[in-house]
């Protein structure tokens, strides 16, 4: 048997629930049949479709998460960020280790820091509806909260995040941060939301620094924002960060390819602007 294009190899693989090298064993050995509902799910592959909104599940580091139309699709650069916080929340003791995503689409972050940080407590906020039910199919069977609600307005007084200002050990967010010229791959413009992809004005910029206030609201003095951010913006977020003082140690981190792929900034003591002064560690 023939597929059309590796995609289609893929797709039959995926509804199967076996490896592309099994899929092509089997076909081999002349005893590959085709699984029910190829046909149909052929065609909407074939209309573009996302894969992974074709079969309802993507792959992100260990876990296998429920997706569809309506939330962005786990990308793979995102695991290298997840990999960032995941350790930045191990360094606090059990008993500390607080996190929130922010943005949290499907949960993919949130959903790795409840599987493999031991004692995490996880909260996912997410603003579009959509996705935020996507979150809760994924996050609520591992014990994360979501809360469906503008990261903004989450933190504000009286929000529903504002029990946890300044209790945070680890903030980690994927905003979106699309500049509107950005070149797009394909079937993204014409399957996943928009509010999801680009970042508001000229740059890019407007969404990842309101995710970057929110995330100096939520962390404790000595905790850490993981936010990820297009290569081109590393150097303007660092500089944001320490601005007014709301961090220090801003550095930049890499994705597997070697590009400059998230921030990782340090709470510096004290909610005020100009707010320097001794920073809890995470090994109080
Ligand atoms: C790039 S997607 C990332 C989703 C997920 N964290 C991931 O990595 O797959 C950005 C997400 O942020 C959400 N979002 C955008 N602006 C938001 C806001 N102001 N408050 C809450 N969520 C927002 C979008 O709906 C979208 O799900």
């Amino acid at each position: 048997m023939r597929f059309a294009t590796i995609d289609h190899e893929r797709l039959a693989a995926e509804l199967l629930g076996v490896s592309v090298g099994e899929l092509r064993a089997r076909a081999l050995a002349g005893s590959l049949e085709l699984p029910q509902g190829y046909d149909a799910a052929a065609r909407r592959l074939e209309r573009g479709e996302p894969l992974q909104y074709v079969v309802g599940r993507a792959a992100f580091r260990r876990l296998q998460l429920k997706i569809g139309p309506g939330a962005f699709i786990p990308r793979p650069e995102t695991e290298v960020v997840a990999g960032a916080a995941i350790d930045a929340l191990m360094a606090w003791p059990e008993g500390r280790r607080l996190a929130v995503d922010l943005g949290a689409g499907a949960g993919p972050i949130a959903a790795a820091l409840a599987t493999e940080v031991p004692g995490a407590r996880v909260v996912a906020v997410e603003r579009a509806w959509a996705a935020a039910g996507q979150a809760r199919d994924n996050l609520e069977p591992l014990g994360v909260a979501v809360v469906n609600a503008d990261v903004g307005a989450a933190v504000a007084a009286g929000g529903p995040l504002a029990g946890l200002v300044g209790r945070v050990a680890v903030v980690a967010a994927n905003p979106p941060y699309l500049r509107p010229d950005a070149e797009l791959g394909p079937g993204v413009a014409e399957h996943e939301p928009p509010a999801a992809l680009f970042g508001g004005g000229e740059d890019g910029l407007a969404a990842p620094l309101a995710f970057l206030a929110a995330a100096a609201r939520l962390l404790r003095p000595g905790g850490t924002a993981v936010m990820e951010h297009d290569p081109s913006q590393s150097a303007a977020l660092r500089r944001h960060a320490q601005a007014e003082g709301l961090f220090e140690d801003a550095r930049t981190g890499r994705d597997l390819a070697g590009r400059e792929r998230y921030l990782l900034a340090t709470r510096t003591a004290g909610a005020g602007r100009s707010g320097r002064g001794a920073v809890e560690s995470p090994g109080c």
